[in-house]
């Protein structure tokens, strides 16, 4: 039992037993294949260990976001492929949200799901912010259990949010702002330094009062970003460098003022060596999201210097979030980091609340504590 959850041990002797284990396999697909495993490789452990002690398993996943019913586009059938050389003799059921009572949390679809089974796993740690079907029904049907994946993500999440070691560094980037200020405001209660980088940084600009030029923003929430600065600007790091586009087009280093016409798509040198020296100064660092559109050779230095720097401190280093991870392995540096959560949304979600829909369905199971 941890945090009042039931883990593996608790579900008793698996033996000759059916157990039903969700896991969140959506990884990227293009033309037909995986382009990234680390989803499915990361749920191995808890599938072994099923294994191992003469369970049954049966999985399941969503896969991308079908509109709630068939959609040969999101066939998990990649999925089923890599998982039979990785984990043979493990089922794998069709894309849950195939079915609107997925996301819909439909009581019968639940149901459905746990007909003929004795157990319930959750492994889907990237799913678990989300109140669906197979993640929070279950588990008032069934005795019930964490999987080691999701064991180990909360574990290190929470580590982070209740007890870092200091100084405490949240690196944020990104394009979206408006879903992760709920986060940035929950970081900034417990972080010692907050670096912000990616498009995300425009919106902050803004708010200082700084010339953005064509830059991404999100007028609506500029407010919401001079009220974080005022509160808490003391611990907010911003680009004093950005690496963009001029109008005419051409790659242009500007300071804190993109000109007009300019539209700015990476943090630029300066900034990348300060956000680098405080990673390094750091003994906890969380990062989430690139640091410009690193998918293009001309803006990736940021993200890469970024990265590297990950790789290099001394500190406990973990990144949350598909496109940081994916940076990462790209540059080759994933093996160098303690933790790359699987969980994008869930773990910042676990890092803003200290909780998912996920874990408190757990500790409603019949054998939780
Ligand atoms: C993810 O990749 O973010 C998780 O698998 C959850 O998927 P969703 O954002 O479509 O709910
Ligand atoms: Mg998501």
């Amino acid at each position: 039992m941890i945090r009042g959850i039931p883990t593996l041990d608790d579900l008793g002797d698996v033996r000759g037993k059916r157990v039903f284990v969700r896991a969140d396999f959506n990884v990227p697909i293009e033309d037909g294949k995986i382009t990234d495993d680390f989803r499915i490789r990361a749920a191995l452990p808890t599938l072994n260990w099923l294994r191992e002690r003469g369970a049954s398993v049966v999985c399941a996943t969503h896969l991308g976001r079908p509109k709630g019913a068939p959609d040969p586009k999101y066939s998990v059938e990649p999925v089923r492929a890599r998982l039979a050389e990785l984990a043979p003799e493990v089922e794998l059921l069709e894309n849950l949200r195939f079915d609107p009572g997925e996301e819909g949390n439909s009581a019968e679809f639940a149901e459905s799901l746990v007909d003929g089974v004795d157990l319930y796993v959750n492994d889907a740690f990237g799913a678990s912010h989300r109140a669906h079907a197979s993640i929070v029904g279950p588990p008032h049907r069934l005795p019930s259990a964490m999987g080691l994946l999701l064991a180990k993500e909360v574990e290190v999440l929470l580590g982070l949010r209740n007890d870092p070691k200091r100084p405490f560094v949240a690196v944020l980037g990104g394009a979206k702002i408006s879903d992760k200020l709920g986060v940035v405001e929950a970081l900034l209660d417990v972080v010692d330094s907050l670096a912000i980088g990616g498009a995300m940084c425009f919106t902050f600009l803004a708010a200082q009062g700084k010339r953005i030029g064509e830059s991404l923003f999100e007028p609506d929430q500029v407010e919401t970003c001079g009220r974080i600065l005022d509160q808490q600007g003391s611990k907010v790091h911003l680009p004093e460098d950005i690496i963009g586009l001029d109008a005419g087009g051409n790659v242009a280093t500007w300071g804190t003022n993109v000109p007009d016409g300019g539209k700015g798509f990476d943090i630029g040198p300066g900034t990348a060596a300060a956000f680098s020296d405080i990673v390094i100064e750091a003994r906890t660092v969380f990062w989430n999201g690139p640091m410009g559109m690193f998918e293009d050779a001309r803006f990736a230095a940021g993200t890469r210097t970024l990265a590297q720097a990950m790789a290099d401190t001394k500190a406990f280093t973990v990144v949350g979030g598909g496109d940081s991870a994916a940076a990462l392995a790209e540059f080759g540096l994933d093996d160098d980091v303690d933790h790359v959560s699987t969980g994008g949304g869930a773990s910042l979600e676990l890092l803003e609340l200290g909780d998912l829909p996920g874990l408190a369905a757990l500790r409603e199971a019949p054998n939780a504590g």
